[in-house]
């Protein structure tokens, strides 16, 4: 968060039931790529349903930065008219904010142009590595500069040419800094991961136009290409629904319904894993826009109980976000939950490790602490306690769901963070929790 919100304190109180419909706002992930690629493109690409998040929203906000028209509104819709592949020189800084998606994956796109770009973040984002990209980039041809590996960064655009790229760490991120430069670079750029990550920059390039290839795990992308504005809607975001998928696992009533969610198959081992915990869930409807899948599901707690989950290798890559708060129910299951492989976790925007660590700590639960994860006993009474939401979003969100079912009330720290990707949470948290 930047420093210039204040911090706010939210009381969560226990519930006796999680029941309801809601329709999560629009997802994070593809709304920074729609709002890219649709900056870049020529026409105007009308977005409905972005997401109310701080974070896209700085992504539009360097988009105007490079000469992208942005209109938003009525309400959640965006219409961004696109510079027809020719940023421009920005002004001042590109502010990316909290968010390291921004500031990874718009470096691949501004890297090829005949200007120079400095890109900060806040606090948090200026701790958070970008190394990872500077190598794949560099070696396309880009001149970047860190200070210690580490934002602010400053890129001298100029022609890049194609690379062959092993993604060494999973990170969608990095994937799509390399697919959105070897879009402008000399020749074809290919890319293979250890780890299939969310695909949506595939998706997005594919529906503003591109031509991407798929040989086995080897992904292609030619250089030269342009893009044409799109209409597109935002499918819900997983993430957010995340929270509420977890709270519906904590009473044996509860009642959840989600409506136009995203379900891309890259984002949805979440549903796998709230089944392994107990959860039934049933797809009441699956449609297809531009690639993406979006549906309506409806969850309930399975009547043997909350069970535990062993989480590890691909797994955790593809969960990473929502492993937050899976850690902070873990002490209500039956028997416990192991996240292993996890290590991405304290690079996020907070050490997330630590601080579910440190929260968990506060309500009482015990619990062991890996450089790469945790694993945390089952069957646990938790209290009321102080929650340090470290300002990171996720980590604010995942200890009022926790609180949910504590034996007195919680008092988050640190809630407006909540804001970076899920502003309406603590609305739809009051509407759904039964007291
Ligand atoms: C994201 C990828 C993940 C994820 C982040 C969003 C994306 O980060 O944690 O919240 O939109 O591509 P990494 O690429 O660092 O794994």
């Amino acid at each position: 968060m930047s420093s210039s919100t204040e911090s706010t304190t939210r009381i969560v109180r226990p519930a006796r039931s999680f029941q309801g419909s809601v329709t999560v706002p629009g997802d994070k992930s593809i709304s920074h790529r729609y709002g890219m690629l649709a900056g870049i493109a020529e026409g105007t690409s009308k977005l409905q349903n972005f997401s109310t998040g701080a974070d896209p929203h700085s992504t539009l906000g360097c988009m105007e930065a490079l000469g992208a028209t942005v209109t938003k509104g009525p309400g959640t819709s965006v219409e961004v008219t696109g510079t027809a592949g020719a940023f421009r020189q920005p002004a001042g800084d590109l502010d990316c904010g909290n968010s390291g998606s921004t500031m990874r994956m718009l470096a691949g796109l501004v890297a090829s142009h005949p200007h120079t770009f400095t890109m900060i973040g806040d606090a948090s984002l200026s701790g958070r590595p970008m190394e990872r990209i500077r190598k794949p980039l560099s070696a396309m041809g880009a001149k970047i500069d860190l200070v210690d590996g580490h934002a602010p960064m400053t890129i001298h655009g100029g022609p890049l040419k194609a690379i062959d790229f092993d993604t060494p760490i999973p990170s969608a991120q990095v994937k799509t800094a390399v697919l959105f430069a070897g879009l402008q670079a000399e020749g074809v750029t290919s890319l293979s991961e250890a780890v299939r990550t969310r695909d949506h920059s595939e998706h997005a390039l594919r529906a503003f136009g591109a031509k991407l290839e798929r040989n086995g795990e080897r992904l292609s992308i030619a250089g030269g290409q342009k893009l044409k504005a799109i209409d597109a809607v935002v499918p819900g975001d997983i993430s957010s629904a995340a929270f509420f998928l977890c709270a519906a696992l904590l009473f044996p009533d509860s009642n959840l319904v989600l409506d136009s969610l995203g379900m891309n198959p890259t984002r949805a081992s979440l549903l796998d894993v709230i089944t392994m915990l107990g959860g039934r869930i049933k797809v009441l409807m699956v449609e297809e826009h531009h690639g993406e899948t979006i549906g309506t599901i409806q969850v309930n707690r399975d009547a043997s109980g909350l069970k535990g989950a062993e989480i590890s290798g691909a797994l955790s890559a593809q969960i990473i976000d929502e492993l937050p708060v899976i850690a902070a129910i873990a002490p209500y299951t039956n028997n416990g939950v192991i996240i292993r492989d996890a290590k991405e976790l304290r690079v996020k925007e907070s050490d997330r490790i630590a601080l579910v660590a440190k929260n968990l700590k506060a309500m009482g639960a015990e619990f062991t602490e890996y450089e790469d994860g945790l694993a945390i006993p089952g069957n646990q009474k938790l209290h009321g306690a102080e929650i340090d939401s470290g300002s990171d979003h996720r980590i604010a969100m995942a200890f009022s769901v926790a609180a949910l079912r504590a034996s007195s009330e919680n008092i988050i720290h640190g809630a407006e963070a909540a804001a970076i990707s899920f502003p309406e949470f603590f609305n739809f948290l009051d509407e759904l929790a039964q007291r």
